[in-house]
């Protein structure tokens, strides 16, 4: 097994900050204390993706799905919980010791995992072939110089070649004990008629092409034969790691800067990518020379809500791209175009301009994308009455086409001003293009749903990918005895309070006749209780919960908490420094000195305080949604997302306590109703059983189980009474 030890795991948890990780896949905006952002697990044009930095997970409030930045990882890029570790590990530069995969292990490991290994090797061979081979330095380093590509950009792009041998890669790889049917299935290679395996690419300079996290799962593979009957580009078939409308060229390297600048810019190809780039134009990604695909649109809009597509100005290539953009618009993207001047494409422009005239062209020529197409369509179509009409339908068609209400209307308004026609003429058009779109929509619905209806296996829906099949998450056993259901609440009431605040003060407890205290967290109060009254959680998920939690609690917290003390206790006399200090320089007069140092000093207590209480809040639930068992993982993160209610009778009150700062009420409480229930659950059977007993005649027995029920209706009372009581009083 590969592992990573215990130490590293927990240095890699505490340095994976969430916002930072999710922030790296998804454009997050502010929203009070949390985050906001479009859900990278389904489709969406409202953001529902909330991140919390507070309690460190993620959760999409429309489909569910997120997690810790751990469990993010894993469902977002199919990791194992290992692999997630180590992609978090490698963004914080934390080191971690790990063997070489031994043979058997490699058979082991699944064929993605395998895909993405060959993918991996082929990368460094290219690269290295480029960079060191003699073949490599003369043919494709000559290439790319001719092309003006510097050495940093080869860096960057992971440029490579692809020796002229036919089998030069193949024998590498099949030495190093990779197998020939995954360089086959990841199209490295291809068996030809006479059955032997030669490598796809060879003689070509390589452009490697990653996903957003930076995965390699395909190449393109250019000719550097100037003669037409080869193929330019060589690009990886499809496979199981790879599926090209799902992918960008260019947006791992791009993506930093498409959140800086809150734009993404899009152009054709691999060269013209390059190229912006050298002259530090870094928000560039590229279709690789098909038309976008909604799936490459979703995977902008979760960077940016601004597009700008960069043409060429080849009349035939602008009109047949319209159509692509109008999905940008439908897609609820900004989109904006600019045209290059004659001659030129982005790869030659960005080479023969300084990167400020490139910035600066950028910046002067962008148009807004419907009256660039009203422009190059009417410009086409010369005084042609119907020729005319036909344009003003089609852009009408791309207003249409925008979800928001207000944009739409602006659009309609300007479109109507530059088309000299009315408004509302304009207006009704799009009502109709949008309610055609509906049907149609309605339409394609209905037909899934009797395919689904005859048993027919249903049409591949186009967000797969970006939904991949989520990671085998183990759902909570649903509970066997009836009676366990209706145990459940409460028992998932109780671990939510230990999970969301175990290692907190709760009340003191007496330890000895003397009347000495000490004080009791929440999870030690209930353990307490429950194991007084033998009490085991029936569900299975919410014990292993609790169980885990148990753990946290008594393996590492002594250790940690004792290091964060002395911590606070550095920065407690940090902070009395401070204060002290800003006092003497900056109090009016003397006189009041003392009693300013006095406040001040109550004002660090107090903070300090705080952090001790978040500390130990975050405590427990830091480690379980991080937990390697998927079950813990899971559940705890239900468990801490949950927004709690309070009830209506509290929120009458003028001032809303936090369920934090009334758990000496609320635990107790939740404790109770669990013991309550479980009284219910046995009057529940005894009755059962004496009904049976009734049927078979049997009065003994019919006594005895009555006095049963008695005794616990008592019980029943006794705990009423005790949860009509306010049960604690809060002590500090
Ligand atoms: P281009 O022909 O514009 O290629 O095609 P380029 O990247 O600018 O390359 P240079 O400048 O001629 O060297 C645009 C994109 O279309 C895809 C590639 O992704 C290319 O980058 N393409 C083109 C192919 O996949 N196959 C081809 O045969 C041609
Ligand atoms: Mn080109």
């Amino acid at each position: 097994m590969r592992r990573i030890d215990q130490a590293t795991v927990q240095k890699i948890l505490d340095a994976a900050d969430i916002v930072e990780v999710v922030s790296d896949f998804v454009h997050l905006k502010r929203r009070g204390t949390s985050y906001l952002g479009l859900c990278p697990f389904h489709n969406e044009r409202t953001p529902s993706f909330s991140v919390s930095k507070t309690k460190g997970i993620c959760k999409c409030f429309s489909c569910g799905k997120g997690g810790s930045a751990v469990n993010f990882i894993m469902e977002l890029e199919q990791m194992s919980y290992y692999d997630a570790l180590k992609y978090l590990a490698k963004k914080y530069h934390i080191e971690i010791e790990e063997h070489e995969m031994s043979a058997e292990e490699r058979e082991a490991a699944n064929k993605r995992e395998s895909l993405l290994a060959v993918n991996d090797f082929a990368l460094n061979f290219f690269e290295r072939t480029l960079q060191e081979s003699n073949e490599g330095r003369t043919i494709g380093l000559g290439y790319f110089r001719e092309r003006g590509i510097n050495e940093a950009m080869q860096k960057r792009f992971h440029l490579g070649f692809s020796p002229e041998g036919r089998t030069t890669l193949r024998d590498e790889a099949v030495s190093k004990g990779f197998k020939e049917e995954f360089l086959i299935e990841t199209g490295l290679c291809y068996r030809t008629d006479r059955g032997t395996v030669h490598d796809r690419f060879r003689g070509r300079v390589i452009f490697p092409v990653f996903t957003v996290s930076g995965k390699v799962v395909a190449f393109g593979g250019r000719t550097l034969r100037k003669d037409k009957d080869v193929a330019k580009y060589v690009n990886s078939p499809e496979s199981v790691i790879y599926r090209k409308s799902y992918e960008l060229y260019g947006l791992y390297q791009a993506k930093q800067a498409i959140v800086r600048k809150d734009k993404c810019i899009l152009v054709e190809g691999y060269m013209d990518v390059i190229s912006m780039h050298q002259s530090g134009v870094e928000n560039v990604v590229a279709s690789s020379g098909t038309s976008l695909t909604e799936g490459q649109i979703r995977l902008i809009h979760r960077f940016t809500e601004n597009v700008t597509v960069i043409y060429d100005s080849d009349p035939a290539g602008i009109k047949a791209s319209l159509r692509g953009i109008d999905m940008l618009l439908a897609e609820g993207l900004n989109v904006k175009v600019l045209l290059l001047p004659d001659g030129d494409d982005p790869d030659s422009f960005a080479q023969n301009h300084s990167s400020s005239e490139v910035e600066e062209y950028l910046a002067a020529n962008e148009t807004d994308f419907i009256a660039f197409k009203t422009r190059i369509l009417l410009e086409g179509s010369g005084n042609d009455p119907i020729e005319r009409s036909r344009v003003i339908q089609s852009v009408v068609r791309s207003i249409s086409m925008i979800p928001d209400d207000i944009t739409r209307t602006v659009y309609i308004g300007e479109c109507g001003r530059s088309l000299g026609i009315d408004e509302n003429v304009l207006r009704l058009q799009v009502a109709k293009y949008t309610a055609e779109r509906r049907e149609k929509e309605a339409r394609d619905a209905e037909r899934a749903r009797n395919r689904v209806a005859a048993g027919l296996p249903a049409e591949p829906a186009q967000d797969d990918v970006v939904l991949q099949p989520s990671a085998p998450v183990r759902q909570a056993e649903p509970a066997a005895k009836p009676m366990n259901k209706f145990l459940i609440p409460y028992e998932r009431d109780l671990v939510r309070y230990v999970v969301k605040y175990g290692m907190m003060y709760l009340c003191d407890c007496q330890i000895d006749e003397a009347g000495n205290t000490r004080p009791m967290s929440v999870i030690e109060y209930v353990d307490r209780e429950l194991n007084n009254d033998n009490i085991v959680l029936s569900d299975d998920a919410f014990r292993t919960v609790f169980e885990a939690s148990l753990r946290v609690a008594s393996d590492a917290w002594m250790d940690d908490w004792t290091r964060f003390s002395a911590e606070l206790e550095v920065k407690r006399a940090e902070m009395l420094r401070q204060g002290a200090e800003r006092i003497r320089t900056s109090a009016a007069d003397l006189s009041n000195l003392d009693a300013l140092e006095q406040k001040m000093s109550e004002d660090v207590a107090e903070e300090i305080a705080a952090m001790a209480d978040d500390f130990c809040q975050r405590y427990i639930s830091k480690h379980l949604v991080s937990a390697i068992d998927d079950v813990v993982r899971t559940v705890s993160t239900d468990l801490v997302a949950h927004k709690h209610q309070l009830s209506k009778i509290h929120t009458k009150y003028a001032k809303i306590a936090t369920e934090r700062e009334r758990l000496a009420e609320l635990v107790p409480h939740a404790v109770y109703n669990l013991k309550e229930a479980l009284v219910e659950c046995d009057i529940r059977n005894v009755i059962e059983n004496i009904r049976e007993a009734c049927k078979v005649n049997d009065i003994k027995r019919v006594e005895q189980l009555m006095l049963k029920q008695a005794e616990l209706n008592e019980i029943k009372k006794e705990l009423a009474r005790y949860l009509g009581e306010r049960v604690l009083s809060p002590k500090r």
